[in-house]
């Protein structure tokens, strides 16, 4: 595939095979994630990903934030205990969880340039995955603004933020193009 096709062929997954995507690959995909430009070669992205065993621990600290900002109730009835069981089935299930984070900033511009490049690299990681047949879901979910939640995996929320936590496999299924606007709706050109 050329960069172009891969650009727009890409999709965002929601379904993963039950089969984990062996480390050297990851870490070449990772790798092109790298080549994201970088103002002053801070190249600030750092990545813990989560797989086998390493699930149970990420996916518990999931659910404790889940509840403890009130979006998984654990009041012991059948269908709070239904809803936290299914979703740490389903969350088991995916097989990479890939945290993307980075050294806060407290100088706003500089905060803005190293959030803009860690968005940058996830870009770059997403494009190399398709070009290797691996795909990906990039979140945002409201457990990343849990000081918590950083603390259960390790992470200080006072030093670090996370950009997106990157849900990562190979596709179950590929949804179909849901197209986008033509450029034209956004773009002016202004020639004086
Ligand atoms: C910053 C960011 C956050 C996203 N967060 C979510 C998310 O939490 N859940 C989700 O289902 N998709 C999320 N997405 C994926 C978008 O929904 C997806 O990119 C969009 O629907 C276009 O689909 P495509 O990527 O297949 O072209 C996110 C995308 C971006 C860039």
């Amino acid at each position: 595939m050329n960069i172009l096709n891969t650009i727009r062929e890409r999709r965002s997954i929601h379904t993963f095979k039950d089969q984990e995507v062996n480390t050297e690959l990851l870490e070449e995909i990772f790798t092109y994630g790298s080549y994201a430009p970088t103002h002053y070669m801070t190249e600030p992205w750092k990545i813990k990903i989560y797989q086998e065993g390493g699930k149970t621990a990420f996916v518990d600290a999931i659910l404790a934030s889940y509840q403890r900002i009130g979006m998984l109730k654990m009041d012991g009835s059948p269908k709070s205990v239904k809803m936290n069981d299914s979703m740490k089935k389903f969350l088991l299930e995916i097989p990479h969880h890939a945290v993307i984070y980075f050294e806060k900033k407290e100088d706003l511009i500089r905060y803005e340039e190293e959030y803009a490049s860690v968005c940058a690299f996830i870009q770059n990681v997403q494009l190399a995955g398709w070009e290797h047949g691996v795909g990906m879901l990039w979140t945002i979910t409201p457990y990343m603004h849990d000081p918590q939640f950083l603390k259960d995996i390790g992470l200080n929320n006072e030093k670090v933020k996370i950009a997106a936590v990157m849900q990562l496999g190979y596709p179950d299924r590929v949804p179909k193009d849901k197209g986008r606007s033509p450029i034209q709706d956004k773009l002016e050109i202004i020639t004086d």
